[in-house]
């Protein structure tokens, strides 16, 4: 007999909540296909990644290929394949922040969560070990009048310095 672990994925389902947003909102959209992103936000939200059963989920729901929803899920950046922690914080590290000190910012945060930065390929790596934050750099974020800046989940954090990032951490430490 093999003793390698079968492992099987137990199926997804949007609970009750999420499965009335998405009543609500593929309404809104002439094809179903065009409700994928929203659709991806809603499971994301719910289990924090997207694992296979969801992929397949959001295909079922869509009427749509897996192979559609793996492309959307691997295209956009917001969209994660393995675990991050609670709170993902995007550093952006275009020039108009780098102008401005962002790597101070990054290493500033880097030493406050004694973690490295998350790669594409490993966001372990810049996940805290409690699985409370990912640390991540990104391109910009769309608002270089007012940089450096972090992305905190979906909360833009402007004009940083390494105090206002100390304010930042402490908050969410409290949550
Ligand atoms: S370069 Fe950082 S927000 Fe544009």
């Amino acid at each position: 007999m093999s003793d390698k672990l079968i492992q099987i994925e137990t199926p997804f389902v949007f609970n009750g909540e999420n499965q009335r947003e998405f009543d609500a909102l593929i309404g809104r959209y002439p094809v179903k296909e065009a409700a994928m992103l929203p659709t991806l936000h809603l499971a994301q939200r719910q289990v924090g990644y997207i694992t296979p059963a969801v992929m397949k989920y959001v295909a079922e729901q869509l009427e749509v290929s897996v192979m559609k929803v793996k492309d959307v899920v691997t295209f956009y950046p917001m969209f994660f394949e393995e675990p991050v922690g609670e709170y993902v914080i995007r550093v952006c590290h275009t020039l108009p922040c780098a102008l401005r000190d962002c790597k101070g910012v990054l290493d500033h945060l880097k030493a406050k969560l004694d973690t490295d930065v998350a790669s594409e390929t490993n966001l372990a790596k810049g996940t805290t070990p409690d699985g409370k934050f990912t640390l991540m750099k990104v391109e910009c974020l769309a608002s270089c009048d007012v940089a450096p800046v972090i992305m905190v989940n979906g909360d833009l954090h402007k004009n940083l310095t390494s105090e206002k990032v100390d304010e930042i951490l402490n908050d969410l430490s409290e949550k």
